[in-house]
């Protein structure tokens, strides 16, 4: 048996609760098959955290997410919360967590499951077999960038603005992530920016072009403008093996690239720091799908996406690919058996709600580890 493993579940706003709870009895069923033990702490964020202690995410919640080994994030956001201004935004939380931990590679796979092909609204000869992974900068460029603000002109009139910033270190590191990933994959790695429009984004492409021949001269490196990569991803998205690119493009493509796979209620991510000197490396996983505050409390939502991270938090935290996949065979299995939340029916499957889905992906994991 492992020693304990410090897991902190911040579930938020929206269906991550109900979402959350499937994943909680999948970690009881690992806990009561003695393969490991974890040390489960649960702590509000989002809106929840504002409603119960005034801030989208507590000091206190930072530290425990700190000393954490990984962090299990649901999603936060909602009509109740946006009213409020911006520094209380429901969303400062997970931006919070990912400056202040260093969490600059968010990992966004988006893979087409056989039993799901017919749920994509893309021709299923255009999206069959689909694996791809989108690595976006996490910490930085325009999410981040200072100066910031709005400001009143000499003339009287208002002016808005952001700044896409990104020094040499951060692309390096977050390139760096992306040249790992394709040699361990089909070892293609395409970087997006704007570089025919903007400063930063020629810079980005040469600094990781640099990095690539210095480094990674087996990586088959190319370079695509991010409206290009838009236009590639709905018009023939297998081209692609690993995409690494900046905080914001990597925000667009990645909603795009994710309905390539039918449902944003089936995708995870992981959003990973540096290794530390001790070994330690900061984690977070969440499901891409956000909050969902129109479906939230029905009962209906996919707990996929959510028990999917949790997959990705044992391969990638804890080195446990063995038990991840099994929870992503289970997953699939359950899929194939024809069972579907409201998201992504098809022909001939048979809608469930959230807990009917959660007790299968149990059922099967029992047959699979029996
Ligand atoms: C995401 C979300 C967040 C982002 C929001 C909730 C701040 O859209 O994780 O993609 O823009 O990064
Ligand atoms: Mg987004």
């Amino acid at each position: 048996m492992a020693a304990n493993k410090k897991l902190l579940i911040l579930p938020g706003d929206g269906i991550g609760p109900e979402v959350m709870r499937e994943v909680r009895r999948v970690i009881d069923w690992m806990d009561r098959r003695r393969m490991v033990t974890f040390d489960v702490s649960e702590d509000f964020v989002g809106g929840a955290s504002i409603d119960a202690k005034g801030t989208p995410i507590a000091d206190n919640t930072l530290q425990a997410a700190k000393d954490a080994d990984a962090i299990l994030f649901g999603s936060v956001g909602g009509p109740k919360w946006d009213k409020l201004g911006f520094d209380m935004r429901p969303e400062i939380a997970i931006l919070r967590l990912r400056k202040e931990l260093d969490l600059f590679a968010n990992l966004r796979p988006a893979i087409v499951f056989d039993p799901l092909v017919d749920a994509s609204t893309l021709k299923a000869d255009v999206i069959k077999g689909l694996d791809l992974m989108i690595v976006r900068e996490s910490t930085g460029g325009i999410y981040f960038g200072e100066p910031r603000g709005v400001e009143t002109m000499a003339n009287g009139e208002k002016r808005g603005f952001d700044t896409e910033t990104y020094t040499t270190g951060e692309i390096q590191r977050v390139a760096r992530v992306g040249f790992e990933l394709a040699r361990k994959r089909q070892n293609k790695l395409c970087s997006v920016e704007k570089a025919n429009v903007m400063q930063s984004g020629l810079f980005w492409r040469q600094t990781v072009a640099a990095l690539g021949a210095a480094e990674y001269p087996d990586v088959a490196l190319s370079h695509m403008y991010a409206d290009n990569c838009a236009m590639q991803l709905v018009r023939n998205p297998r081209q692609f093996d690993v995409i690494v690119t900046s905080n914001i493009f990597g925000d667009l493509l990645s909603d795009l690239a994710s309905m390539l796979t039918g449902s944003l209620g089936m995708l995870p991510s992981a959003t990973l720091g540096a290794i530390q000197p001790s070994g330690k490396r900061h984690a977070l996983y969440e499901p891409i799908h956000g909050s969902a505050p129109d479906i939230a409390g029905k009962g209906v939502a996919n707990p996929l996406a959510q028990i999917l991270s949790f997959a990705m938090l044992l391969r990638y935290s804890f080195g446990m690919d063995e038990d991840a996949a099994l929870i992503e065979k289970a997953c699939v299995n359950v899929l194939g058996s024809g069972l579907r939340t409201a998201d992504i029916m098809g022909p001939a499957t048979a809608r469930v709600g959230t807990g009917v889905m959660g007790e299968s992906i149990l059922r099967e994991l029992e047959k699979l580890a029996a």
